[in-house]
C-alpha cells in the first residue's frame, strides 16, 4: 500500500451512513458501479467488472473466454501461483513457458509451447514490468490463441501508450494490499469484448440476470465474486490516486536509472519491453552469473543497500508451486482437473520442476532494488552511487 488516508475514511463513513453496503438494490449509482465507470474512463476500455480479487478476475476472464476441460493455457513460469491456479479453477491445464531478460513472458518460448489444445495465453506484467505485447499479440493472432493479460502487479502501467490489461482480449487487475492501489482485497476484469464481459458478469454472481442487467448471452450458474460498497468506496478514492502514485514511482526509478546510466559502471540494467510504461516499482540489474549477483547483493547490503532477487520470491517461482507440481487440486479427487479424462491429451506430464530452466537462470542472475516511494532525489542518487561503487569493486 503506497498511500491511504482521510479521503478513504470519509468515503467509507459515507457508505456506512447511507446503510447501503450491497452493490445492488440502491436507487442511485453505488460505489461499485462508480468504480467500474471510472475504470473504463481511466483505462480506456468499454467494459469493466470489479470483483473480490485478482484471482477472481482471472477466473471470470477465463470463463468469459469460454475456457474449460480439454483446453491448455500458457502461463509464464515466473508469476504468482494464482495465474496458473485460475486455469485449474476452470478445469483447464496450465502449460508453463519461460520468461526472457525482461522477466516477462518470452514471446519466442510462448510460440514454441503452443500445442493443438492451446486456447489462451496469460502474459503477466510482473512487478510492474510490461510484457512485450506487440510480439505476443502477433504470435497469438497468427495461432488463434486468445490473450488474457495478468496485470495484477502492474495496475496503472502501460505498453506503448496503452494501459496494461486493455491490450489483449481481456485483462485482470488486483487491488490486494501489496498492489499499486488497494482496497484491502479486490480485483477487476477489463475487456472490450461484450461477450467476455457478459459471461464474466454471470459467473461473478451465480448467473446474475435476476439483477436486471440487459444481457444477450444465455444465462448459466456461476460462482460468487461480488464486490461490496465499503471496499468499492476505498477503491474509488484509490483510483483517483493511481496516476499520482505511478508518476511518483517512475520519477524515483528514473533518478536511480539516470544516475547509473550517467556513471562509468559495469552494472547492467535489465532490459524492458517499454521502460516508459513500466510502473517504476523497482530498478533491476542483470548479472553474468548467479554467484556474481549474490556477491554484489552481499557487498551492497554491507553498505546499506538492500537488493533482492526474484529467485528468492517464494511462490512467484514455479518450482515452489508444490501443490501444482504434485497435482494436488481440491479435496475431492473428482474435482482435480489433472485426473479428468477430458484433459488426458493435455500436456500434464510437461509440468515438472525442470520445464523452464532459462527462467530459473535469469531469475537467479537478476537483482532488484525498490525505487522507494518516499525516497528523496538525493537518496536515490546516493543509492545509485553506492551500487556503482560495488560494481566497480567487484569488477
Ligand atoms: C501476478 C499476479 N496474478 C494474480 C494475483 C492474484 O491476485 P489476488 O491476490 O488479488 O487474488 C496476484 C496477487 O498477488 C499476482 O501477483
Amino acid at each position: 500500500m503506497f498511500t491511504i488516508g482521510q479521503e478513504e475514511i470519509d468515503a467509507v463513513a459515507e457508505v456506512i451512513n447511507t446503510r447501503r453496503l450491497f452493490r445492488y438494490g440502491g436507487e442511485t449509482e453505488g460505489r461499485a458501479a462508480a468504480c467500474e465507470r471510472r475504470i473504463t474512463e481511466i483505462f480506456g476500455c468499454s467494459e469493466s467488472l470489479i470483483v473480490t480479487s485478482g484471482t477472481g478476475a482471472l477466473i471470470c476472464g477465463l470463463v468469459g473466454l469460454g475456457i474449460g476441460p480439454g483446453d491448455e493455457v500458457i502461463v509464464p513460469a515466473y508469476t504468482w501461483l494464482a495465474s496458473a491456479g485460475a486455469v485449474l479453477s476452470v478445469g483447464a491445464i496450465p502449460v508453463l513457458a519461460d520468461v526472457d531478460e525482461t522477466l516477462t513472458l518470452d514471446p519466442d518460448d510462448f510460440e514454441r509451447r503452443i500445442g493443438p489444445r492451446t486456447k489462451v495465453v496469460i502474459p503477466v506484467h510482473m512487478a510492474g514490468r510490461p510484457a512485450d505485447m506487440d510480439r505476443i499479440l502477433a504470435v497469438a493472432k497468427a495461432r488463434g490463441v486468445a490473450v488474457l493479460e495478468d496485470s495484477c502487479q502492474a495496475v496503472g502501467g502501460s505498453y506503448k501508450g496503452r494501459r496494461l490489461a486493455t491490450i489483449g482480449d481481456a485483462g485482470a487487475l488486483s487491488f490486494n494490499v501489496y498492489k499499486n492501489i488497494t482496497c484491502g482485497e479486490g480485483g477487476a476484469l477489463l475487456t472490450n469484448n461484450r461477450q467476455v464481459f457478459e459471461r464474466a458478469l454471470y459467473h461473478h454472481d451465480m448467473g446474475s440476470s435476476f439483477r436486471g442487467h440487459t444481457l444477450i448471452e444465455p444465462e448459466f450458474l456461476g460462482n460468487s465474486y461480488r464486490m461490496n460498497e465499503i471496499q468499492a468506496a476505498v477503491l474509488h478514492v484509490q483510483l483517483g490516486r493511481l496516476d499520482g502514485i505511478i508518476a511518483r514511482l517512475r520519477e524515483r526509478r528514473d533518478w536511480i536509472r539516470d544516475a547509473i546510466q550517467a556513471a562509468d559502471t559495469p552494472l547492467t540494467l535489465s532490459p524492458s519491453a517499454d521502460i516508459e510504461g513500466d510502473c517504476g516499482l523497482h530498478v533491476s540489474f542483470l548479472f553474468g552469473t548467479a554467484d556474481t549477483r549474490i556477491r554484489f547483493s552481499e557487498r551492497a547490503a554491507e553498505l546499506g543497500c538492500t537488493l533482492s532477487s526474484p529467485i528468492d520470491s517464494g511462490k512467484h517461482v514455479y518450482t515452489n508451486w508444490t501443490t501444482l507440481l504434485e497435482r494436488k487440486v481440491g479435496v475431492h479427487p473428482k474435482i482435480n482437473p489433472f485426473l479428468w479424462a477430458e484433459n488426458r491429451n493435455c500436456r500434464i506430464s510437461e509440468l515438472t520442476p525442470d520445464c523452464c530452466p532459462r527462467t530459473l537462470d535469469l531469475l537467479a542472475r537478476t537483482a532488484t532494488v525498490d525505487s522507494g516511494f518516499n525516497r528523496t532525489r538525493e537518496e536515490c542518487e546516493t543509492l545509485a552511487a553506492t551500487l556503482c561503487r560495488v560494481a566497480k569493486e567487484l569488477d
